[in-house]
């Protein structure tokens, strides 16, 4: 516990020294154990966001921190320029684990975003037959996949795209969960990726149609174009599969890893996916410094260990189950909607109040110790660590209910 300085004195040196580019929930974190972490005055809070689900095996894992302190110790990064003795033994892990012939490792997920869509782009023009620099990938409304300039090139969101102009050509939209419009889109002969989250996160956690993923994987096939699932947030367990388009037995041509990959210690990220498009990348046409560096390989082995001994697929089923029907049971008036699928879940609030937003509701569930992020004014996701247990959905849910009744009795 930090003795001298206080929470406003942490907020204050991010304020004055960093860039203004978050509006942090006011709690000043300095240990993380399991689902549970503290602030500098020792208070202890349940984490309902998780990093934005990059903490799924929960903080400070005992195997991810050994397997990063045994590999810190011996060697940790050597570039691509020469080969390293772990990589290889977590690529063939991670590709039997999901299913493909390759991986390409890289860091943030943003990075698997952009690698995906250069994979897309070389097979237009080498495999698909596309003419040159007439690719086309569509995006869906309300997409989030980071903030790089290609990624906010195809964003719907002013707050990501506004004055960062001018932005990346041969990219479209279309509607969410709407296979008619995507058909349509896809008359253009020269489209040759849809990329698309299984589950939308930062949109609000919105969970589309049964059926919508398959009828995808079927138009993709029709017009020979590659579906590419953004499951940085989505996979590695957080829905209650492995990753979200096993909820429709279906699997995407590229498949984009990040977040919990690296278990919450270092940012690692990958794509995954068949000779035939992986092989249209040749040496030094992509690549990065830190992708499959040693210890994020070691680190990324023992972060996908702890969710197959842990059953951790099973326990987001489970309790994702269990937390979703204790909302619902709540019957509160200003619950407009509860979503979600295993762990990553939403509930929609109207307005309430005087111009209360999901914002307020957070400061509360802070201050009862409980912490979540809204999205957008009027959306709480509620998305703890996978290895949460049933008591502790119910402690939560006793927060939760207690908080909002209260904010309503005022
Ligand atoms: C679906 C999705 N894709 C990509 C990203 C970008 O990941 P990163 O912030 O690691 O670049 C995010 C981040 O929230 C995400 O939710």
């Amino acid at each position: 516990m930090s003795m001298l300085k206080s929470t406003q004195y942490y907020i204050d040196l991010e304020d004055k020294f960093g860039a203004h580019n978050y509006h942090p929930i006011p709690v000043v974190i300095e240990k993380g154990k399991g689902i549970h972490v503290w602030d500098v005055d020792g208070k202890q809070y349940m984490d309902f966001l998780s990093a934005y689900s990059a903490v799924n095996q929960g903080h400070c894992h005992p195997d991810i921190i050994a397997a990063l302190n045994e590999q810190s110790q011996i060697l940790t990064l050597t570039s691509r320029a020469f080969h390293n003795n772990i990589l290889g033994e977590y690529e063939k892990y991670i590709t039997e684990l999901f299913g493909y012939d390759r991986v390409l490792p890289m860091n943030t997920g943003v990075e698997g975003g952009e690698t995906a869509i250069k994979l897309a782009r070389k097979w237009a023009y080498e495999v698909k037959g596309v003419e040159e620099n007439k690719a086309e990938i569509i995006f869906a409304e309300g997409n989030f996949w980071g903030r790089t300039i290609a990624a906010i090139s195809s964003s719907t969101d002013s707050d990501s795209y506004g004055n960062f102009g001018p932005f990346v050509p041969g990219f479209s939209i279309v509607p969410y969960n709407d296979l008619k419009a995507l058909e349509e889109k896809f008359q253009n002969k020269n489209v040759c990726a849809f990329m698309v989250e299984p589950i939308q996160g930062e949109a609000g956690v919105i969970v589309p149609h049964e059926g919508y993923l398959k009828g995808v994987r079927e138009l993709c096939d029709k017009y020979n174009i590659l579906w590419i699932a953004d499951e940085v947030q989505t996979g590695i367990a957080r829905t209650g599969k492995l990753y979200c388009c096993e909820h429709e037995n279906v699997k995407p041509d590229l498949l984009i890893l990040g977040k919990a990959l690296g278990g919450g210690v270092l940012p690692v990220s990958c794509v995954l996916g068949n000779d035939e498009v992986m092989l249209t990348l040749k040496p030094g046409q992509h690549g990065s410094t830190f992708g499959g560096n040693p210890l994020a390989c070691a680190v990324a082995l023992a972060s996908l260990k702890v969710v197959k001994n842990e059953k951790l697929v099973e326990n987001a089923t489970k309790m994702g189950e269990i937390f979703r029907a204790n909302l619902k049971k709540m019957n509160f008036d200003i619950f407009e909607t509860v979503r979600g699928k295993g762990l990553l879940n939403a509930v929609v609030i109207k307005p309430f109040g005087d111009h209360k937003t999901a914002y307020d509701i957070c400061i509360e569930l802070k201050n009862n110790g409980l912490l979540a992020k809204q999205t957008h004014t009027h959306i709480i996701r509620f998305a703890p660590p996978l290895i949460i247990n049933e008591e502790q959905i119910h402690q939560a849910c006793n927060i939760i209910e207690k908080t909002i009744s209260e904010m309503l009795k005022k």
